[in-house]
């Protein structure tokens, strides 16, 4: 027997305000690992914390996208349950760390992140590792699309925003594959903002007012795209994806789980509702979150909550007492 519509229960506020929780815990617990050169140690710590916290939290969280397939993630992998069961059944995105390397390098912009939506509303994009993102704020918004020349793009945006193209800033993902791309870029008049890691958290940052990044592009995580779908639409923003298989075998993976190749995915299918949540806490320093201190006895968190339907951003400061978590 189905359940009616009416009785189904749907994430609401106070569980973002329990799963804030989740990514701060996990954020306290890879601030040891800071700059301490163990990446795995450090993620592990985080996904521990994040996974103990999100036992308490009464709702059904299916794990969507999470640390990967079962059998090589012990816990948050694909498909688990998570939550104490009771309450609404929702859709959820986990990366305890978007940024390890970061973290163990000691490196600006580490962030923990959970997104939760509608039950059936996420995009399963696990099985095809990359995507192709093209993400800016509400002025790309019909201006900017993913298939035009990236030139055309940049000149389309300064107008829109009525800045000079010099002026335009766009945040690419420092890597070998993206060498035409970021020369397009300067060729085209912008500069770019070259990331070692972490285009979760700069993409948020071009989808928000008064940024200083104005575009991110490239080919980053799939499920980072959707993780950032939950924020980007939030903000008003415009965020397009287009799934990159690395070989024909992975290719097939995800033709058979259902995804779409050579196709533009648009914010509304790579998440299928408004009724989401985007929630973070810096680990380090960046510019979208202040990272974890050390301050006497207590620590010192800060997290932002993104309220799809209503788009309200909450920056959430939090001082926990240091011996709580020794
Ligand atoms: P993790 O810290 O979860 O490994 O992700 C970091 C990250 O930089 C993401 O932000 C980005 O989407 C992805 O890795 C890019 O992948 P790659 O490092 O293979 O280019």
């Amino acid at each position: 027997m189905t359940t009616p519509e009416s009785a189904v229960e749907h994430p609401d506020r106070n569980l973002a305000l329990e799963l804030v929780r989740a990514t701060e815990a996990a954020a306290i617990r890879a601030h040891p690992f800071i700059g301490k050169g163990h990446k795995n140690e450090a993620d592990k710590a985080a996904v521990d914390a994040m996974r103990a916290f999100l036992g308490t939290v009464n709702f059904e969280g299916l794990v969507v996208i999470g640390e990967g397939e079962k059998d090589n993630a012990p816990m948050l992998f694909n498909g688990e349950l998570v939550g104490t069961g009771t309450g609404p059944k929702c859709d959820i995105a986990v990366d305890p760390i978007d940024g390890t390397s970061l973290t163990a390098a000691g490196r600006q912009n580490a962030i923990s992140v959970i997104a939760v939506a509608d039950r059936g509303t996420m995009l399963d994009a696990s099985s095809i590792f990359y995507m192709n993102k093209l993400v800016t704020g509400p002025e790309g918004v019909g201006v900017c699309d993913i298939r035009k020349p990236v030139g055309e793009n940049i000149r389309a945006l300064a107008k829109a925003k009525n800045k000079q193209v010099s002026e335009i800033v766009v945040a690419v993902l420092d890597r070998p594959r993206h060498e035409v791309l970021i020369r397009e870029i300067r060729e085209a008049g912008a500069g770019t903002r070259l990331l070692l890691d972490g285009d979760v958290a700069a993409s948020i940052h071009a989808s928000s007012r008064e940024s200083r990044i104005d575009m991110c592009l490239g080919v980053g995580g799939s499920p980072e795209g959707v993780v950032t779908a939950c924020a980007v639409s939030a903000l008003g923003g415009l965020i397009q994806g287009i799934l990159v298989p690395r070989d024909e075998q992975e290719k097939q993976k995800g033709i058979a789980s259902g995804l779409k190749m050579d196709y533009v995915y648009e914010a509304t299918e790579l998440v299928r509702s408004d009724n989401t949540f985007f929630i973070a806490t810096g680990v380090t320093d960046g510019q979208l979150l202040e990272g974890v201190r050390r301050k006497g006895p207590m620590i010192r968190t800060e997290s932002m909550i993104i309220r799809g339907r209503s788009g309200t951003i909450r920056r959430i400061i939090a001082e926990h007492r240091a011996s709580r978590w020794s």
